[in-house]
Formats: C-alpha cells, sequence, structure tokens
C-alpha cells in the first residue's frame, strides 16, 4: 500500500442531519474513515450506531448533509451507480442475519447467485475458500443454521459478508451474545483477515477486548453527533461520562505499550488450541 492511499478517505459523512418522525437521532454528525484502517463506533444504546451504519450503506436517508462512499455521494447517486458500489462492501448485521431455511453453503452462495457473476461452477471452490478463510470445514457446509453455535453463525455470515472480496467491511456488534471465548477467537480472526485481505472494516462494538485487539480509531457518538475520533489510547482518556464509563476498569490498560503488547501476544498464538493465554482474563490486569 503506498502513503498516499493510506489516508484516502472511503467514508465521508459531513454535516449529517437525521430524524425518525421529528425525533432527531444525528446533528451535524461528520465522520471520516480511511482506507485500510479498522474503525470503531462506540455509543449509548440508541444513541443512533445502527442508524449510522444504516446510512452507510444507502438504507436511510439523511434529513441534511451528505455521505459520499468510495467518493460516490449515496443519496444522489444512480441507482446501476449505487448497484455497484454496494458489491464493494460486505455487511455482517448484528444478529448474524442467516435464512434458516438454507444451508451454510446456500447462505454464503446467496450473493454470488443473486450478482450472478461468477460460472456457476466456480461458486462451490469460491464458497469452500471462504468457508477455509473464517475457519471453518467442508462439512459445515451442509448445516444448517440451527446446527451450529454462536460463534459458527457469525463466522458464517463473515463468510458471506467477504464472497464477493469488498473492499470495505461493516460490522454491527460482531461479538454480541457469544461466550467470551467464542467472542475472542472471532476477535482473532477478524484480526488475520484484516492483514490479509487488507479490508477497510467500519465495526460497532461494546466490547473493550474488540478494540484493543484489532481497532485503529474509535469514534464515539453522543450528544448525537461524533464527539470524538482517535486513537484508542487517546479517546479513553476523554472526560465524558460515556466514555468513562464505557472504560471503566480498562483505563489501566490503554497505555499504548499495553495495546501494542496484547496485539504482538495474539499474533504468537496459533489458530488452534482454544484461547490464548494472553487473552484469559486474569492476564488482562
Ligand atoms: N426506522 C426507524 N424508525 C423510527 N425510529 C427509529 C428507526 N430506526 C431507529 N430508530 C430510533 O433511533 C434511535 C437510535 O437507534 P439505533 O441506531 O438502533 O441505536 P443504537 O444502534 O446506537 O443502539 C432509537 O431511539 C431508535 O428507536
Ligand atoms: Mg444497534
Amino acid at each position: 500500500m503506498s502513503g498516499s492511499s493510506v489516508t484516502e478517505a472511503i467514508i465521508e459523512v459531513d454535516n449529517v442531519t437525521t430524524a425518525f418522525d421529528g425525533h432527531v437521532i444525528h446533528r451535524h454528525l461528520n465522520l471520516t474513515v480511511h482506507r485500510g484502517e479498522v474503525m470503531a463506533l462506540i455509543g449509548g444504546s440508541g444513541s443512533g450506531k445502527t442508524t449510522l451504519l444504516r446510512l452507510l450503506l444507502g438504507l436511510e436517508v439523511p434529513q441534511a448533509g451528505s455521505v459520499k462512499i468510495f467518493g460516490h455521494p449515496l443519496g444522489r447517486c444512480a441507482a446501476r451507480d449505487l448497484e455497484r458500489v454496494r458489491y464493494r462492501w460486505g455487511v455482517l448485521f448484528q444478529n448474524g442475519a442467516l435464512f434458516s431455511a438454507l444451508s451454510v453453503f446456500d447462505n454464503v452462495a446467496l450473493p454470488l447467485r443473486e450478482l450472478n457473476s461468477v460460472p456457476p461452477d466456480m461458486v462451490k471452490p469460491l464458497v469452500l475458500l471462504k468457508l477455509a478463510q473464517v475457519g471453518l470445514k467442508p462439512d459445515d457446509a451442509l448445516k444448517r443454521p440451527s446446527e451450529l453455535s454462536g460463534g459458527m453463525v457469525k463466522r458464517v455470515s463473515l463468510a458471506r459478508a467477504l464472497i464477493l472480496d469488498p473492499q470495505l467491511l461493516f460490522l454491527d456488534e460482531p461479538t454480541a451474545g457469544l461466550d467470551p471465548d467464542s467472542a475472542k477467537q472471532f476477535v482473532k480472526l477478524l484480526r488475520k483477515l484484516r492483514q490479509e485481505l487488507g479490508l477497510t472494516v467500519v465495526m460497532v462494538t461494546h466490547d473493550v477486548d474488540t478494540l484493543f485487539a484489532v481497532v485503529d480509531r474509535v469514534a464515539v457518538l453522543a450528544e448525537q453527533r461524533i464527539l470524538a475520533c482517535g486513537p484508542l489510547t487517546e479517546v479513553a482518556r476523554l472526560p465524558h461520562p460515556f466514555v468513562r464509563n464505557f472504560f471503566l476498569g480498562h483505563l489501566e490498560r490503554c497505555a499504548e505499550e499495553d495495546v501494542k503488547r496484547f496485539r504482538l501476544s495474539l499474533d504468537d498464538t496459533s489458530e488452534e488450541g482454544g484461547v490464548p493465554a494472553v487473552l484469559r482474563e486474569d492476564s488482562l490486569i
């Protein structure tokens, strides 16, 4: 990646106001996400995080302001342009949103079949490749979503989000509802994929360990706008009540060296074999 592309803006939210039935959710909200970075979005329940993701996906339209993705203004591009932009991003919605009547294979294959962009005999190798990439076995392809653990559902959803080889990935609370071990394994997977695929990621999360492990910058959504946006170690020290509460009990870990050490130790551990020692609660103190 060249130096200039590092700061290329992939997402530009400019002065956005969003309201539902006169109830204002975002007011004069600004946010820029650069190519190759992992941006976390944190904020209280009901503060408008999912709505902001939906704005970025073109699923909601702001009352005022503009949203540009890959340089395309969302509200104003022609339907055909929007379609083209859409295939450059993948989404993992909050609840995984797999189709329960479809097998794992068919869930992951769905975007390929809808788009019809690859010859039918390529679908199988591509789906199996994505399943392997997220740590699932070929046998898992035959299962139904109801036969999967929470962690596996997230992996299948991630495989589906990645099947069209997107440059940009949106994740809404990807570790919510997972047991701590599955959450940690999932975060490790995200880290690996981010390194392998050079993805730009926008992720809503409540999970401080997720922030430690993968995030480059943190945006705080509070008081209807992005109150602050910067490296974790800086944002964690903001004297704002929401931020203080969010990092309560974690602040002492937010020294830059601690974050680096945490990440390095993640690299040392193998994919298999349960939870790496560094990820156990007692090693985090
Ligand atoms: N389609 C909608 N119609 C009306 N109100 C909505 C809609 N979507 C979200 N809201 C409201 O907007 C606020 C923010 O919701 P949301 O973005 O889901 O919050 P968060 O993800 O931060 O918990 C909530 O009060 C929610 O009830
Ligand atoms: Mg939400």
